[in-house]
């Protein structure tokens, strides 16, 4: 099966999300479990953007094992020299440099022509090279540059040193189908392709970060990037534990796994929810409140029976202790009752029907019936019939 390598940037495009801000020792926290997780790459931040962003990277680089800490920077000479001195001392160190390549941010943003972004590029790689032997690049909405420039850029970045070419959706543009080919197209049409790992970083503009991940791995791509919970600039990124499991429900479609501890996800999920003050939204894939709920009598039933019939992933898997059989109006007397029995109750089917009548009732008032309902309905019920 093919390993496909995992970059997590939580702690820089995820701390990039409106409202986040992380302290030294928070990120430290998050980086140390993104280590259990096993994610091979940390971005740990973007250490020019601010003396509080380079002593936090410094950190993470000086006291976090076991994953490559990566470094953010502009094509530029001071970016560069910023992330050498803060991530020199780390147990495996790589620079990751960026600049635009799509028409509209090179007129408008940059103000450059393409050649003159692809000579700085070049430049600056080479630059990078002094410090580094691990070089990642991105073409900054690759997603809406040109094909044709885009693989003259890549060949011209891979001459000069680069070790990872990254092509991000920046802003969530792409369709799936789009984005794999172009990993496709790069693959074959850059004559010195097979020197580098080819990365997909998405957002989800459209929705779409997680499936044009996918579709970028289908096509070949040799690393991943995303962040826990897909939080990030705008809509975010795409998100790491729904991309991990997406991969081992459909190893038999993928044929590609990573190095993830999936057990690890639900803590990962919780711990960056915590520090960045993100909730979760309830319906959210793998990690929501309900993602491992069941409310319909009907599904309740399925559940009861033969978990397989409406559980593709065991709760457990990700880190999860059980799934919740939640207990509201479309509830079913199979579920009702197995609780009772878990809370302690031996009610005769007689019993069970009344209480039963009594839960419906309750549930036209409450949307979700906890525990405490029904021991109050069953403690009413032996009232009146000890009378
Ligand atoms: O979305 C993006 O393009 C990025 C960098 C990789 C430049 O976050
Ligand atoms: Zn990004």
């Amino acid at each position: 099966m093919r390993k496909v390598k995992v970059l997590d940037t939580t702690l820089r495009d995820g701390e990039q999300s409106a409202g986040v801000n992380l302290n030294e020792s928070e990120k430290k926290e998050i980086a140390k479990q993104l280590v259990r997780l096993g994610v091979d790459a940390i971005e740990a931040g973007f250490p020019i953007a601010s003396p509080g962003d380079f002593q936090a990277v410094k950190k993470i680089a000086d006291e976090v094992k076991g994953a490559t800490i990566v470094g953010f920077a502009r094509a530029t000479k001071t970016d560069i020299d910023s992330v050498y001195e803060a991530i020199k001392h780390a147990e495996d160190a790589r620079i990751h440099m960026f600049i635009a390549t799509s028409p509209i941010h090179m007129q408008y943003k940059l103000r450059k022509s393409p050649d003159e972004v692809l000579e700085t590029a070049v430049e600056m790689v080479k630059y990078a090279k002094r410090y580094f032997q691990n070089v990642q690049f991105s073409a900054e909405d690759a997603g809406r540059s040109e094909l044709e420039f885009l693989a003259r850029f890549t060949k011209a970045i891979i001459d000069a040193g680069v070790t990872i070419v990254n092509i991000p959706d920046t802003v969530g543009y792409m369709m799936p189908n789009e984005y794999g080919a172009m990993f496709k197209y790069l693959k074959e049409k850059v004559p010195n392709s097979d020197r580098v790992w080819f990365s997909a970083h998405c957002h989800d503009d459209l929705g779409l970060a997680v499936a044009n991940t996918l579709a970028a791995i289908e096509n070949g791509a040799d690393q991943i990037e995303g962040t826990i919970n897909g939080i990030g600039e705008r809509a975010g990124n795409a998100a790491l534990e729904e991309v991990a499991t997406a991969l081992y429900t459909r190893k038999d479609y993928f044929n590609a796994t990573t190095n993830m501890q999936l057990e690890q996800i639900a803590r990962s999920s919780k711990l960056v929810s915590k520090l960045t003050g993100m909730i979760v939204p309830g319906n959210k894939a793998i990690v929501g409140a309900n993602a491992f709920a069941h409310e319909s009598g009907i599904h309740q039933d399925g559940i009861l029976k033969e978990r397989l019939t409406y559980e593709i992933i065991r709760p457990e898997v990700v880190g999860f202790p059980s799934n919740k059989l939640v207990l509201g109006k479309h509830s079913g007397r199979h579920a009702f009752r197995e609780r009772l029995v878990a809370l302690g109750f031996t009610l005769t089917d007689e019993q069970v029907n009344v209480a039963f009548q009594k839960f419906k009732e309750l549930t036209m008032k409450k949307k979700e019936i906890i525990d405490d309902d029904l021991m109050m309905i069953i403690d009413e019920q032996q009232l009146k019939e000890s009378k």
